[in-house]
């Protein structure tokens, strides 16, 4: 969604404010801008469409060693010039770039009319920049004034031409973290956008608000106490946040997989006990005795994952184990029990409706896990304990190798608890062999990427593709269809095989390919059933199996034959050739795979 970029120091800030714009794009966005301060004149430059538009429209040299750039991803107002940010009051004072959503903008935007103040945009944020810009005195005391009048969410920062080189940043429920350099300061809202200059940063918390200078930072709270900050040092390597030598972040990140289960699992085999070691669940053994329930909750493809956690959890600790999207479950008035173990699953960690279920339930006393990838983000640092993911930052909107990690982490995770109740040692065992072979799986997986994409070409014509699996195998048909849906646009459903023939077996035709999950497990013969059935009605099959069964071959256009693993992990397996499959559909297409149309990666608004 929207990102934030903003600088000051003694470089020009252009071409650092454009680099930071860049590195926030994977976000999703439909426009873009910056505004510099120089000489006490504010100017700012937008554009709807890529970052390269803006590029074209800038001058080729800038002056200004301090400023703000924005990506905006359209919520109140369609994504034009206008409505791209930074925005400025009527006078030029202040320039203001803005994530989240003003929920009174309606009423503060009469009332700044009704006082004569004319708009030149359709947005909400317009009205933060007339509000700070009328106000006489200092940004940070108009900052002080001006946001608790705001109702709803805020990440921000703004230039005041009054303040030659100072930037201050605020936050309320979207994301701000402040970049340390030497002589000069940052602040975005994803650590991305500062990784090339910066391995110190601070994290804002809701209600902070920052000042920053060439020489430093100060943190406050809105009502003007001082905030004391931990310095953290930013995760990932630089390299992380490039290609890689590939044509995608998408494909750099299926091709990584093998070494994200590593990092994944890394120091958390214990084969003295085959068990799981997992160091920051905050909950003793005892406590951990005591769960009778778990309840899983995320959004998309972590919501899915969070799926085929409860069954892995439920199969091997033999507890009742659910999930749920976060966003439903919260508005649901949930029941939260004593004995409920909560485990809130996110990528990025700022994903609202998570973060909004998690707080739901801590304000009612449960008990919070998160599964988080990014390190010091929000859902990381309000929940009661948890589990880094360690899968490296993920770029493309949509997901792959942060879902296989966290399969991975709830693979730990069941093992775990599983170890404490139902699993014998030898068992135990044998899971623990699994898993550090997992690795090698994952690269043999990896190598049917050429068989798997002479089957693309079986899709691309398609209106429609049915996604079948049941039990374990129907989360990552869910995540599959979800694949092919997000980066090559091509309507996919997912359905358990056996709710068939209760109504979408209307849909089936040889226009319908279907991607049918096959596991070698006792419901195998059942779903060969379910093959007959759309054999009988001509559609073309690919079967996504470990199975070793002559009628497959004999039911199926095409087989993909998926390494044979521990049936726990089968979905780790069978998740990444569905993601080499519909990476290879959007290619044929030629759709923009890393910034799927309409999507961004980390949501961060209801
Ligand atoms: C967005 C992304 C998805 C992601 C979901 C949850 O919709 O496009 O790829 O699965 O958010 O994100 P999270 O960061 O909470 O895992």
């Amino acid at each position: 969604m929207c990102g934030i970029i903003a600088y000051t120091g003694s470089q020009e800030a252009a071409p650092i404010l454009l680099d930071g714009l860049h590195r926030l794009e994977y976000r999703g966005y439909d426009s873009a801008g910056i505004a510099l301060l120089h000489r006490k004149r504010i100017r700012c430059w937008k554009a709807a469409g890529k970052i390269s538009i803006l590029r074209q429209r800038l001058p080729e040299t800038t002056a200004g060693q301090c400023g703000i750039g924005h990506t905006r991803w359209a919520t109140h107002g369609a994504p034009t010039d206008e409505n791209a940010h930074p925005h400025t009051d009527s006078e030029l004072r202040i320039a203001v770039a803005h994530n989240g959503i003003i929920e009174n903008a309606d009423v503060l935007r009469a009332q700044l009319m009704a006082e004569g103040v004319s708009f030149s945009s359709e947005t909400d944020s317009e009205v933060l920049a007339h509000l700070l810009g009328a106000f006489d005195g200092s940004l940070i005391d108009a900052m002080r004034t001006v946001l608790p009048r705001i109702q709803g969410t805020y990440g921000l920062a703004a230039i005041d031409r009054e303040a030659p080189d100072t930037v201050v940043v605020a936050r309320l429920g979207s994301p701000v973290i402040l970049g340390i350099g030497d002589g000069e300061m940052l602040a975005a809202s994803d650590m991305s956008a500062l990784a090339r200059h910066t391995r110190e940063i601070v994290h804002l918390d809701d209600g902070e608000v920052a000042e920053m200078t060439p020489r430093g930072f100060q943190v406050t709270t809105l009502d003007a106490r001082p905030s004391q900050k931990n310095t953290t040092q930013l995760s990932g390597v630089l390299a992380d946040y490039d290609k890689g030598g590939y044509a995608h972040y998408l494909h750099r990140e299926i091709r990584d997989q093998a070494d994200v289960v590593e990092r994944t699992l890394s120091g958390r085999l214990d084969t003295r006990f085959s068990t799981a070691h997992l160091g920051g669940l905050n909950l003793a053994p005892r406590e951990l005795l005591n769960i009778r329930r778990i309840k899983i909750l995320g959004c998309g493809s972590a919501f899915y994952a969070g799926m085929s956690g409860a069954h892995m959890i439920e199969q091997l600790a033999r507890l009742p184990v659910s999930a749920e999207a976060a966003a439903e479950f919260r508005y649901r008035n949930p029941v939260v029990e004593p004995e409920t173990l909560y485990i809130a699953v996110s990528q990025s960690g700022e994903t609202f409706d998570t973060l909004a279920a998690l707080r739901e339930i801590r304000r009612k006393g449960g008990h919070v896990l998160g599964i988080v990838n990014s390190v010091g983000s929000t859902i990381a640092r309000e929940v009661d304990g948890g589990i880094y993911m360690h899968a490296g930052p993920e770029v493309s909107v949509a997901s792959t190798k942060a879902y296989t990690s966290m399969l991975t982490v709830f693979a730990l995770l069941a093992l775990m608890l599983g170890r404490l109740r139902d699993v014998s040692p030898q068992r135990g065992n044998a899971l623990v062999e699994a898993l550090q072979g997992l690795p090698d799986k994952v690269r043999e997986t990896l190598a049917l990427e050429p068989a798997i994409a002479s089957l693309a070409p079986m899709l691309v014509t398609a209106h429609s593709a049915f996604f079948l699996g049941r039990t374990s195998a129907y989360p990552v048909a869910l995540e599959g269809a979800q694949k092919l849906k997000e980066i090559s646009y091509i309507h996919a459903e997912a359905y358990p095989s056996s709710e068939l023939k209760h109504g979408p077996l209307a849909l089936i035709s040889s226009h319908t390919p279907c991607i049918v999950m096959l596991p070698n497990d006792e419901l195998l013969h059942k779903s060969l059933s379910t093959l007959e059935e759309i054999r009988t009605r001509g559609a073309p099959v690919i079967a996504v199996t470990d199975a070793d069964h002559p009628r497959i071959r004999e039911l199926s256009d095409e087989v993909i034959h998926i390494p044979q693993v521990e049936p726990l992990l089968q979905p780790v397996i069978a998740g990444i050739a569905l993601q080499l499959l519909a990476y290879h559909s959007a290619v044929l297409m030629e759709r923009d795979i890393d910034q799927p149309r309409n999507l961004a990666k980390s949501v961060t608004v209801e």
